[in-house]
């Protein structure tokens, strides 16, 4: 029985000589008038494919060659050797073929190259086989098990947070709902309003924005966790940057004020880079192709400090560029796109932190600074991609978190339990998010969302 191996391992040296046994999806076919055929054989380990040689004098060959077509997959037997061609260390001269599926090579829509993102969008399914997204999708696996790597490393205890919640983390009003109820037949109370304490919870439950309120519980008992999982938005802009369903890591840091905070928030993502680098470089190197300053940006990124910037500050270098942007720029505001990424790509041509945002445009639970306008967040942009990281220090004293609270008009009812964190051994906490697409965005220079997720969710846009 000769040893199954993948087409990444007889791409390398250390099968040479040896026969083994190999299987995956053939990309093309080129039939030699030298007698052979051609193969190039992909099984997803790796972006390059390993070249086999069919000889014709194969006693299948005539029945089983016409049926070797894109997309179909196989089996091959054969011998592996140094290859005398350019660009690949190694072929397999194939002993045995067997046609394991055949493609329908009449419709199969990945036969030739250079398809554009967007007709790979509308076959999300199959799109995987494609250089670029099956390099995407190593990349998003090496980027998650980084995630893991790096807190487990420093002592943080990975938590699972809810996906069903009866809070709005973010207060922003972007939930869905989740309901069980009939939408053909609501139940209504005396004033005609739906009664949703008919509802399968007792009452209205929506998809979380965020597993920060229930990790900051895990936080003041275990000290440093973390949670990494699905979120969901129904924020309606139709942007390149924004998914309806997205995966966010959030860590949680006790005894930890904003600029630790900081510190974290750049040792992570550094070391997030630098595995990718050093662990994907086949397939960095192919995104390099397309944009061929990747590799020496991420380098930079790694290996320079991030500029840390108060809003502020941010505020008066904008107002003072000379550049017209969209949105004026004054004190108080939202900042753009548009303005996060002059500081990022013009100004500093960095990675950019900024911290001490107004109070204002915050959520109710950042820490008030002294000067009672501004609170301790934070957002870390990077060039092409913007906000990559939101995070800050959270509000530990209770009388202050309960002033943010009622301006901002939460329902205090449902944060009670919140609230207690701050009754019994309240510390100062710190934590982030980081958007998982948007850091696979920045490591392959991706421009859209829809294609570091495998199954993009967005508005109008369920198929799959
Ligand atoms: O800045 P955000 O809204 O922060 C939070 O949710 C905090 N609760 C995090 C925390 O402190 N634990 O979101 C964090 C990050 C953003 O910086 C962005 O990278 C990503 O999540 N993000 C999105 N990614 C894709 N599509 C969307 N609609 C996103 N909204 C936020
Ligand atoms: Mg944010």
């Amino acid at each position: 029985m000769s040893t199954k191996i993948t087409v990444l391992e007889s791409r390398g040296v250390e099968y040479i000589d040896r026969v083994v046994q190999l299987s995956g999806w053939v990309r093309t076919r080129r039939d030699s008038k030298a007698g052979f055929s051609f193969v190039e054989l992909n099984d997803g380990t790796s972006l390059g494919n390993i070249q086999i040689i069919v000889p014709q004098s194969l006693s299948n060959y005539d029945s089983v060659i016409k049926l070797v077509t894109p997309g179909a997959s196989i089996l091959v037997e054969g011998l592996v050797k140094k290859s005398p061609a350019q660009g690949q260390l190694t072929e397999v001269e194939a002993s045995r073929i067997e046609l394991i599926g055949e493609s329908d090579s009449a419709s199969y829509p990945l036969q030739k190259k250079g398809h554009s993102l967007e007709f790979l969008r509308s076959i999300s399914h199959l799109r995987v086989r494609t250089n670029t997204f099956g390099a995407v999708a190593r990349i998003r696996n090496t980027v998650s098990y980084s995630i893991h790597r790096f807190f487990q490393e420093h002592g943080f205890i990975y938590v699972h947070t809810p996906i069903i919640t009866a809070s709005d983390c973010e207060g922003a009003g972007q939930m869905f709902r989740v309901t069980s109820l009939d939408l053909s037949n609501l139940p209504k109370d005396d004033v005609g309003k739906i009664d949703y304490s008919k509802d399968f919870f007792g009452k209205s439950s929506y998809l979380t924005v965020s597993g920060q309120l229930n990790v900051e519980s895990y936080c003041v008992g275990l000290g440093r966790v973390y949670t990494f999982g699905p979120t969901f938005r129904a924020e309606n802009s139709n942007t390149s940057r924004h998914a309806a369903e997205f995966w966010m890591i959030e860590p949680e840091i006790a005894f930890c004020e904003l600029s630790e905070n900081m510190s974290w928030a750049e040792k992570f993502l550094k070391r997030l880079i630098s595995d990718t680098l050093n662990e994907r470089h086949e397939d960095i190197e192919f995104f390099n192709r397309t944009d061929s300053t990747l590799i020496e940006t991420l380098n930079h990124v790694v290996e320079s400090d991030f500029v840390r910037l108060s809003y502020t500050d941010a505020v008066s270098i904008l107002e003072k560029c000379g550049k017209k942007f969209e949105f004026k720029v004054t004190w108080g505001i939202d900042l753009q796109s548009e303005h996060e990424r002059f500081l990022t790509e013009e100004h500093f041509k960095s990675p950019v932190i900024l911290y001490d945002y107004p109070r204002t445009i915050k959520p109710f639970y950042m820490r008030l600074n002294d000067d009672g306008k501004t609170v301790r967040a934070m957002d870390v942009l990077v060039p092409k991609v913007g906000e990559i990281i939101g995070g800050s220090e959270r509000e530990y004293r209770l009388d202050l978190l309960e002033e943010r609270m009622k301006e901002q008009k939460l329902e205090m009812e449902a944060y009670n339990w919140y609230a207690d964190l701050r009754k019994y051994g309240s510390v100062p906490h710190s934590g982030f998010g980081l958007g998982l697409e948007r850091a696979l965005m920045f490591i392959t220079g991706i421009s859209n969302i829809r294609d570091v997720i495998p199954f993009p969710r967005t508005p109008g846009n369920c198929e799959f």
